[in-house]
């Protein structure tokens, strides 16, 4: 079977770190995000992948790359405007002529899924479509997918009202996909399966199969589930077969770690410095004396000088903080400077 990862979208709820870089690019836990899908398939057996992008968004090589380092076979489907999930999938279709099911990602989750059990469920029921559903405790913001006892998807419900919360299962971006449910999306339209490919074959009494995913599953399209995504996996509750290992640096002696810190090689954290919580330090990173690290995520070649405090905070690529500084709850975009003594995030002013 072949697969087909969906990269090409706008990524806003991650700005400012998508203005510059594909979402599929961030590094999460020092690794890029799209790893995390490429090592799944790797690890299922997938030979080759097609990537469906916009034709300018930036780092395709780099992707293409990263793809071939997991042996795997990487094709570009690519798009001159934007096509919305499902738009994307029926541009790719020449891809996959003699398949008679494809498995589709959203290029933005880390999850530990059996596709093992969920393409033989798929190949045993051979519905038109079969969506991978995780459970959440919230499904307020979410769309529901409600399933019968036998599997078989009656509904869906984009961002339910309280009374309409009848099941707590969502689509989690995975899909196996038959020709005919391709063949199904209108060519060369802008058109989301989540929302108008799936509805529309249900109305149109077709067979679409849910798999409940009991396992690790995050949607990684947000600023707050970026965070999270790194303390879990930081705090190991992704199952370490579906992590690429992850070269770290000798922390130095009279580095204090207090809690889960991981440091880039080609980084440099010096004595006094204090990790805490969850720490996340990228590659050619300058942590100077006596800074405090507590629940940060430090990107690519960012340096912290002497005192600085960075509490709950991302810090993008190639950014400084001067000495002294306090960053609290903060995003700063790559390259931002921030000055001496400088103080973001928690000063309060009074109102007049
Ligand atoms: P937001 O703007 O933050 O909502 O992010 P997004 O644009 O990535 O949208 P969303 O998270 O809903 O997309 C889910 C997955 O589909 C992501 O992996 C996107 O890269 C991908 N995607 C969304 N729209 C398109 C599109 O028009 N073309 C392609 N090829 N992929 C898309």
């Amino acid at each position: 079977m072949k697969a087909l990862i969906l990269i090409g979208g706008q990524g806003t709820r991650l700005r400012p770190f998508t203005l510059n870089r594909c979402k599929c690019l961030l590094p999460l836990v020092n690794r890029p995000l799209i790893t995390y899908q490429l090592a799944l398939l790797k690890r299922f057996g997938f030979k080759e992948v097609v990537l469906a992008a916009n034709a300018s968004q930036p780092g395709l090589s780099e992707i293409t790359r990263l793809g071939k380092e997991f042996s795997l076979s990487v094709k570009l489907s690519l798009e001159k405007s934007p096509l919305g999930t499902a738009g994307a999938i029926r541009n790719a279709a020449p891809f996959f002529k003699k398949e008679k099911a494809i498995l589709v990602f959203n290029g933005d989750f880390v999850a530990d899924f059996n596709l093992e059990r969920i393409i033989a469920l798929h190949q045993e029921r051979n519905p038109v479509a079969t969506i991978i559903l995780a459970k959440v405790r919230n499904p307020s913001s979410y769309g529901l997918v409600v399933m019968d006892e036998r599997g078989t998807i009656r509904k869906f419900v984009e961002k339910p009202a309280p009374e309409e919360i009848v099941a707590d299962t969502i689509n989690a971006g995975v899909y196996l996909l038959s020709q005919e449910a391709i063949n199904f999306i209108p060519a060369k339209k802008n058109v989301s399966i989540e929302r108008e490919t799936f509805p529309s074959l249900l109305t149109s009494g077709q067979d679409l199969c849910g798999y409940i995913h009991y396992g690790y599953w995050l949607d990684v399209g947000s600023i707050e589930s970026f965070i999270q995504a790194t303390r879990d996996i930081l705090d190991g509750r992704l199952s370490r077969e579906f992590l690429l290992p992850v070269k770290e640096e000798k922390i130095l002696p009279g580095v204090k770690i207090e809690g889960q810190a991981i440091v880039a090689p080609g980084s440099l954290v010096k004595p006094g410095a204090i990790l805490r919580g969850h720490v996340v330090i990228g590659p050619g990173c300058y942590v100077d004396q006596d800074c405090l690290l507590e629940e940060a995520v430090l990107f690519e070649q960012v340096s912290i000088k002497k005192g600085s405090v960075v509490q709950r905070s991302l810090v993008g690529r190639e950014s400084i903080l001067g000495s002294n500084a306090r960053l609290t709850g903060s995003v700063l975009a790559d390259g931002s400077y921030v000055g001496d003594f400088s103080c973001l995030g928690e000063t309060k002013f009074s109102e007049q």
